[in-house]
């Protein structure tokens, strides 16, 4: 499998512009991860599954897969400066493997294509709490009134179908713009901004009386109560959070300056979205315990407890609707991050401009998201498989899809890349290069792997399927 050539790297460029500076990068890549999977899924895939062992596993998967595997789809990125269709193949051929490679970009732009389009829904019901917030509907609610508020809102198709196509709307203005205009601008106060108010909510459930509570559950692991399902859980959870395995961080990389060094953006980016995600659970759960209410409550959770909070302070309605607003940021720069290999496949495939592009792709999207609009109202009751159209959407591509990428993109950069290849995008063959490798070469597949096999849920799924 080591033909490939000596690897003094092709001097490519991207068809799509390059990041202004490598900060612009890590701002980029950090927008992609942070998303809604640190704080409105993370806390609440947590709590279903127990809390602590789970916990646990998530940071294993996340240092030990998550990080190779991003190194992984950096570097590949970069080499190949190709949308990851074209780049998977392109270095296929070049390192003397088969150009079929391709076909593991191309999971990724359908994988990318199914998460955006439930993606989207939630980040509606986001920017519908912006503007519940700013008309004060959670001054001094009960856990009751917010739950009955959270309720009806989804249960209206009208609504929630509107706020989703206002944020595909967005979603395709900002990916139309292009890499410097569009994506830079977006990200550039997000996450600062996001983290400061998360911190600022830290206080708040601190002084709630349960934060011990919320620690405990979340840091105490038991493992007895943890199923392979749940470790399937955590690592799907692991690959959504850091936007791995469908090819997003590998578009980015696409755009890197060649100077860049990848181990240090990908430490940054990794130990950012790990942080955001445990200060999410630190802040969520202890609200939860104060209320008396389930942790295991599902999609809901992060809009049953934080308005509550917001409700009990003073300046809660604007602290409340900045918090939404933010977060429907923080959704907005993933949601760029889960089009971008789609749109520039389109582009370079099929000879579009990017604003066609991102209609195209952004429009089907939408039409595909309607199923997940009416998975929370008319169509609750459809269930088959996981659950609803949402809960198989998503099961499909964070458990499935997502570590499958994953396994794929770290065979490739671990056997089929040549050493001198990868070693010359990691900057030399030093002790770094070499934990990496091992990671990439072993860990990663064979953890992969090992949960895939273990976890009957995913077998279930696919006889399931067959039948
Ligand atoms: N990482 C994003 C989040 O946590 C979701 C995402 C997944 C974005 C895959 C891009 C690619 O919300």
């Amino acid at each position: 499998m080591q033909t490939g050539q000596a690897g003094s790297a092709p001097k490519r460029t991207s068809l799509h512009g390059h990041w202004s500076s490598r900060m612009a990068f890590i701002l980029a890549v950090t927008g992609s991860a942070v998303g809604l999977g640190n704080i409105w899924k993370f806390p609440y895939i947590a709590g279903q599954n127990g809390g602590g062992a789970f916990v646990i596993v998530y940071l294993i998967c996340v240092v030990a897969i998550g990080m190779p595997v991003m190194m992984s789809e950096i570097l590949i990125g970069r080499r190949g400066r190709r949308n990851p269709v074209a780049t998977m193949e392109l270095l296929g051929k070049e390192e003397g493997h088969s150009g079929n490679w391709r076909f593991v970009g191309l999971m990724g732009v359908i994988a990318g294509i199914l998460i955006l389009s439930y993606y989207s829904v939630i980040a509606g019901w986001t920017l519908g709490y912006v503007v519940k917030s700013a008309t004060g509907s959670f001054s001094g609610a009960s856990a009751a009134v917010i739950g009955k508020q959270f309720g009806d809102f989804v249960g209206d198709w009208k609504i929630v179908g509107f706020c989703h196509t206002l944020f595909m709307g967005i979603t395709i203005a900002v990916v139309a713009r292009g890499v410097e205009r569009g994506l830079e601008q977006a990200v550039r106060f997000m996450v600062p901004a996001l983290l400061l108010l998360m911190l600022a909510l830290l206080g708040y459930s601190l002084n709630s009386g349960y934060f011990g509570a919320g620690l405990e559950f979340m840091f105490t692991p038991d493992f007895d109560k943890l199923t392979w399902d749940s470790v399937l859980a955590a690592m799907g959870q692991a690959f959504f959070s850091l936007s791995l395995g469908m090819g997003a961080i590998m578009a980015y990389g696409a755009y890197l300056p060649e100077e860049t060094s990848i181990t240090g953006a990908s430490t940054a980016v990794v130990a950012a979205d790990t942080f955001i995600a445990i200060l999410a659970g630190l802040v969520i759960f202890p609200l939860v315990f104060a209320n008396g209410l389930d942790p295991a409550d599902g999609p809901g959770l992060v809009f049953d407890t934080l308005p509550l909070a917001f409700g009990q302070m003073t300046g809660g309605a604007f602290f409340s609707t900045i918090f939404f607003v933010l977060l429907a940021f923080a959704a907005w720069t993933s949601a760029i991050g889960l089009m971008e290999p789609a749109v520039a496949w389109t582009v370079e495939h099929f000879n579009r401009t990017r604003s066609q592009a991102a209609i195209i792709v952004g429009g089907s999207i939408w039409a595909l998201g309607l199923g997940s609009v009416l998975s929370f109202n008319v169509l609750s009751e459809f269930t088959f498989m996981r659950g609803t159209i949402f809960d198989n959407f998503d099961f499909l591509t964070s458990n499935i899809l997502l570590p499958l990428g994953g396994l794929f993109i770290a065979i490739f950069a671990g056997w089929v890349m040549c050493r001198n290849s990868t070693a010359d995008e990691l900057g030399g063959a030093g002790p770094t290069y070499k934990l990496w490798r091992f990671l990439a070469r072993f860990v990663a597949p064979i953890g992969i792997l090992f949960v895939f096999l273990k976890a009957i849920g995913l077998l279930d799924y696919i006889i399931g399927l067959v039948q």
